[in-house]
C-alpha cells in the first residue's frame, strides 16, 4: 500500500490526473484499451475537471477513444438525477470529451427494480471484458472514494455486501440513506490492476486512520475490504486529511 499525502485538494487532484493518464497509456500500450471505475461523490470531480480541461496538459495525453468508463457504483437514481454518479461524471468529463458513446458504461439504475439493475451490469461486464466461465473483470484503475464511516462505492458498514464472493455487482440496501444502492462487490474491485483511493479534508482524517492504521475490520469499515489480490493499492490524500496518520510515507 503507497499513501501521498500533498499539501491540498488542488495537488491531490493533480497528482491523480497524473497516475489516470500514466496507467491510461501503458494499459492502451501494452493492450489497446484502457478500462476505468470511476468512483461516485464529491472528491473525484476536480480530477475529473483537470482531465478535460483544455489548458493541462492531461486531456492531450489521455488516448480518449481508447478508454472504456465504468462506474463502481451508481444511486438507484435515473442518469439525469442531481444525486447520479453518472451525471456528476457527464458534467464534470464525459461531456467535455471526445468519448464514444459506446465507451461508456452507465450502471442502468433508472430501473426501478435495483437487483435487475445489479444483474444486468453484471451482464454488460461479462459482456464488455468477453470473459470466460471463472474469469473475472480486471480494471486497469479502479478508482474510489472513502465515506465518513468507512464506506467506499456503495459497501456500507454491515452490508452483506462486503463478504460477497460471487456476484460482481450487487444492489443492497442502505439504511443510512433508506435507498437501494448499485455496487461492484469487492471481488470485483480487489482484481483491478490499480485500486486508488482518494481522500480530501479534515473531516476524512479520523476515518481515514481507522482504516489505513486500525485493525483490520472490514464489516465495520469496509473500504479495509478492498485490498487488491494482484494490483497495486494507492491512497492519495491531502495533509488536512492525512492528519491524524502516525505514518507519513
Ligand atoms: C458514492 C461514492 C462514495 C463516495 C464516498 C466519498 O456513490 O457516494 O461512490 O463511495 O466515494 O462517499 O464521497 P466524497 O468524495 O463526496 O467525500
Amino acid at each position: 500500500m503507497t499513501i501521498c499525502i500533498e499539501p491540498d485538494a488542488t495537488a491531490l487532484a493533480r497528482v491523480a490526473a497524473e497516475q489516470f493518464t500514466n496507467l491510461a497509456g501503458e494499459a492502451v500500450n501494452a493492450r489497446g484499451v484502457f478500462n476505468v471505475a470511476l468512483s461516485g461523490g464529491s472528491t473525484p470531480k476536480a480530477l475529473f475537471a483537470l482531465l478535460a480541461s483544455e489548458e493541462e496538459p492531461f486531456r492531450a495525453r489521455m488516448p480518449w477513444t481508447r478508454t472504456r468508463f465504468f462506474w463502481g457504483d451508481e444511486r438507484h437514481v435515473p442518469p439525469d438525477h442531481p444525486d447520479s454518479n453518472y451525471r456528476m461524471a457527464d458534467e464534470a468529463l464525459l461531456a467535455r470529451i471526445p468519448v464514444p458513446a459506446d465507451r461508456v458504461f452507465r450502471i442502468p439504475a433508472e430501473n426501478p427494480d435495483a437487483a435487475a439493475a445489479a444483474a444486468a451490469y453484471e451482464q454488460t461486464l461479462r459482456e464488455a471484458f468477453h470473459l470466460q466461465e471463472g474469469q473475472r473483470p480486471r480494471f486497469d484503475l479502479v478508482l474510489l472514494g472513502l465515506g465518513p464511516e468507512g464506506h467506499t462505492a456503495s459497501l456500507f458498514p454491515g452490508s452483506e455486501a462486503i463478504a460477497e464472493t460471487v456476484r460482481w455487482v450487487v444492489a443492497p440496501w442502505v439504511a443510512k440513506f433508506n435507498t437501494y444502492r448499485i455496487t461492484l462487490t469487492p471481488p470485483v474491485l480487489k482484481h483491478a490492476a490499480q485500486v486508488t483511493f482518494l481522500a480530501s479534508g479534515g473531516e476524512k482524517a479520523e476515518i481515514l486512520r481507522t482504516v489505513v492504521e486500525g485493525e483490520q475490520r472490514p464489516e465495520e469499515f469496509p473500504a479495509q475490504s478492498i485490498r487488491p489480490t494482484d494490483g497495486e493499492l494507492t491512497w492519495l490524500v491531502d495533509e488536512a486529511a492525512a492528519r491524524l496518520l502516525r505514518r507519513k510515507e
